[in-house]
């Protein structure tokens, strides 16, 4: 199984990063992750979405390329970052590539309600016509206090915060059965 992971943060220390890396690293015997980056992507404009940048064609060939999509973002001013919000625009037109692909929403923040917001607006969004994305429900991942879990090298060491994840990863590999 291979699954892009899209993070909604594109600073080099980003702690959504760093959560992406985690579940990259710990469960590789279980299945592939790509981690894309959404800083070289162009702001979209739909004067050009029918003849759009090689960046952008990257990365949609790269995510409909994939099994599934997990989504791990912080929150910028109660709600998605620009950055996101502008992947998701190109994602949702022309091609459609997000269409009846599976996803899964984690994120992480300062605060201690671990990006809740945003994730709840990332859901909403996800179920647009131009994405049409099933999302993992059940298993709801809010990282709050972020900055306390991770070592200076970027480790996950909160073991309540891994053996959770665990779990959830589980219960994601699970329902990925019927689609893969
Ligand atoms: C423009 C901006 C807006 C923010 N708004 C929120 C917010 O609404 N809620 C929140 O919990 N944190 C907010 N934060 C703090 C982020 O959660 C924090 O900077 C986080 O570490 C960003 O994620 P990253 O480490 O992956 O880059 C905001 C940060 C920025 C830069």
């Amino acid at each position: 199984m291979k699954v892009i992971a899209i993070v909604g943060s594109i600073r080099k220390n980003s702690y959504n990063l760093q959560l992406a890396k985690h579940v990259q690293k710990r469960y590789a015997e279980q299945f592939e992750v790509e981690i894309l980056d959404l800083a070289p992507l162009p702001m979209y404009n739909q004067d050009i979405e029918l003849d759009a940048p090689q960046e952008v064609l990257d990365f949609k060939a790269k995510v409909k390329e994939a099994d599934a999509v997990l989504w791990i973002t912080p929150e910028y001013n109660s709600s998605i970052p620009g950055v996101l919000g502008n992947a998701i625009d190109w994602l949702s037109r022309v091609d459609r590539v997000m269409n009846g692909k599976p996803s899964i929403i984690m994120g992480s923040s300062m605060g201690i309600l671990g990006s809740v917001k945003a994730q709840m607006h990332l859901r909403d969004i996800l179920f647009a016509v131009g994405l049409n994305s099933p999302v993992l429900g059940g298993n709801e991942v809010y990282v709050g206090a972020v900055h306390e879990k991770f070592d200076a090298e970027g480790n996950l060491t909160d073991e309540k915060t891994i053996d959770f994840l665990d779990g959830v990863i589980e219960n994601f590999q699970d329902s990925m059965k019927r689609y893969v």
